[in-house]
């Protein structure tokens, strides 16, 4: 393999040259009391860190950025920490799906404009990880991801608590009367006991779990809690590494291939995936140069079972369990058939070699093939008249009997009219009926994740506890129920579902992956005549540029501008 040498190193171009802008340089380096011997000739590593006061999931990442520069000091480079917005998944308003884009374009500019050679990127937490990789691929430096961790499973009363798994479920067993308000004020202190990210299965375990399968994390990294000593111990790793990287000029493209995006789909469904992983999978892969479909996914869904038992699709485990049990390596080699082995990774190897010698240490929570959780797939992609560019479902956490149904719709065009309904004790509502949201796709709310509408007080009083559920928004990984999701085109647009009326019917298969309205061509010609575009949300500022420029859910929502292959290459940065 042949070495990048010092003066080609990127950051030469800002701190070797014997001219004006290079003193400039120099001078406010040694400013900050650095000497040249702490740059010259040195890879410069950008320590992108997303901490924030208020992102209880990257709490440790004050400690964390300087284990990573203590690793990147060792391998004999410089380490700069650049701080990137920290998308916090729960206290970020309308919904953090807004500002994943802007993430990743602060994180391609911070590399861009520095002089960087390489990256470390601390992330975690929902929206952080795909946003961070997004901006890294198209900066197309060498970088290494560096995952949060899970946090420490939650506890309450002896009972183990799951991240949003069971804040959803206890929250309707008090809405439905059978749980006292002392109980849920201690599930308040107990559900959540450590830094790091949800402990289930949700979009944090996922994202990250598909970026180690990708190959953009060191072996392991994705399953190790964020408490664990040995999260410390791999971060300097991290720093290490990225040092070597930069000497092998081991960029991205190096990296990535369409086999990796194929490893990461395959170790979704195997892990019993968020439904979030098909947006962000999917705008990756564009802007690798490698673009999957729904329907890899959906091709994956029915080859691939859900081996990983943890909540909200799995019974009883969480990610701490599943880091005992061998974690990622030890899943990914359970479903090794499925994987194409001589991916590469950052640490220079394939992922066959990566995971060659990993174990299972718990038959239970990694099942072998042949007594998975769900024979099939996590996630199946519907389409039909309702639907003409899919809608998700993820039958693995979703009542059996739903699977094939047919129901009367019950819609609501906005979050405020259905909280206040549900919540009506004469609503007229079975549990057979079909509750439609819509209106909170991409642009007409920013696709929160409101997906999982909740199931009327008076069902959950009779002992209902699934129902379908239809909507153009995303819902939390860590949501489980019937519920159908990112239906495109969304309503906002004119998709078939801004002209669907309470009282239509509506048919699913999901063995067929289908979805039908019954309303005849002419009936919805007539409707479409007569509908009206709503106001758009935002008049201005970064709301209306997402407004411009966002795609649909199954184009991964990236914007338009963004995506590889919309003009010509970005140029490296003047330097007069
Ligand atoms: Fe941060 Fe769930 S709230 S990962």
């Amino acid at each position: 393999m042949t070495r990048r040498t010092a003066s080609t190193l990127r950051s030469s171009r800002w701190f070797a040259p014997d001219d004006f802008r290079s003193f400039g340089h120099r001078s406010r380096m040694r400013q900050m009391g650095y000497a040249p011997a702490d740059w010259a000739g040195k890879p410069v590593i950008a320590v992108v860190n997303t901490w924030s006061d208020i992102n209880q999931c990257h709490a440790h990442f004050k400690q964390r950025v300087e284990d990573v520069k203590r690793g990147v000091l060792q391998a004999g480079g410089l380490p700069l920490e650049l701080p990137a917005m920290s998308l916090s998944e729960p206290i970020v308003k309308p919904t953090t799906m807004l500002y994943r884009n802007l993430l990743a374009i602060e994180c391609e500019e911070l590399l861009r404009s520095h002089p960087i050679d390489g990256a470390v990127l601390m992330g975690g937490c929902d929206k952080t990880t795909p946003g961070l990789v997004m901006g890294a691929l198209s900066a197309g430096l060498p970088f290494v991801f560096l995952p949060a961790g899970p946090m420490l499973r939650g506890h309450w009363r002896g009972q183990v608590l799951g991240s949003g798994s069971d804040a959803f479920k206890y929250w309707d067993e008090r809405r439905a009367g059978r749980l006292s308000d002392q109980a849920w004020a201690e599930m308040e202190s107990g559900i959540a006991r450590s830094h790091g990210t949800c402990m289930t299965m949700g979009t944090a375990a996922t994202m990250t779990g598909i970026a180690e399968a990708l190959g953009l994390t060191l072996p392991g990294a994705s399953s190790i809690p964020a408490a664990d000593a040995g999260h410390v111990r791999m971060s300097a790793d991290c720093g290490r590494r990225i040092v070597e990287m930069v000497w092998e000029d081991l960029i991205p493209a190096r990296v990535l291939s369409r086999s990796s995006f194929h490893n990461a789909i395959a170790c979704a469904m195997a892990m019993g995936c968020s439904t979030n992983a098909i947006i962000h999978v999917i705008a990756m892969s564009r802007r690798a140069g490698q673009a999957v479909t729904l329907d890899d996914f959906d091709a994956a869904s029915r080859k691939v079972p859900v081996i990983a038992n943890i909540r909200p699709s799995g019974e009883r485990y969480l990610m701490e369990d599943f880091f005992y049990a061998g974690g990622l390596p030890a899943m990914l080699q359970r479903i090794r058939s499925h994987l194409h082995t001589d991916a590469m990774t950052v640490n220079g190897r394939t992922l066959g070699e990566n995971i060659a010698s990993a174990e299972v240490f718990d038959d239970d929570v990694i099942r072998p093939l042949d007594n998975p959780i769900y024979a099939e797939g996590a996630l199946a992609v519907l389409r039909g008249n309702l639907a003409p560019d899919g809608v998700v479902i993820k039958p693995s956490a979703c009542a059996p009997h739903l699977l094939q149904h047919s129901g009367r719709a019950l819609v609501f065009d906005d979050y405020a009219s259905l909280k206040k309904a549900v919540d009506d004790p004469d609503l007229e509502v079975t549990a057979d009926d079909i509750l439609v949201l819509r209106h909170a796709g991409p642009l007409g709310a920013g696709m929160p994740e409101w997906g999982m509408l909740p199931i009327p007080t008076r069902l959950l009083k009779a002992g209902v506890t699934d129902m379908l559920r239809l909507s153009d928004a995303r819902m939390s990984g860590t949501s489980y129920g019937g519920c159908l999701l990112h239906c495109a085109p969304e309503a906002a647009i004119g998709g078939p579902l801004a002209l669907l009326r309470t009282g239509d019917r509506i048919t699913v298969d999901v063995p067929a992956r289908r979805i039908h309205l019954e309303v005849d061509d002419a009936e919805l010609a007539a409707r479409r005549a007569a509908w009206q575009p709503p106001r758009r949300r935002y008049e201005r500022g970064y709301g209306w540029l997402f407004g411009q420029h966002v795609l649909q859910a199954d184009q991964g929502c990236d914007f338009d501008f963004l995506e590889t292959g919309f003009g010509a290459a970005v140029a490296e940065p003047d330097i007069y």
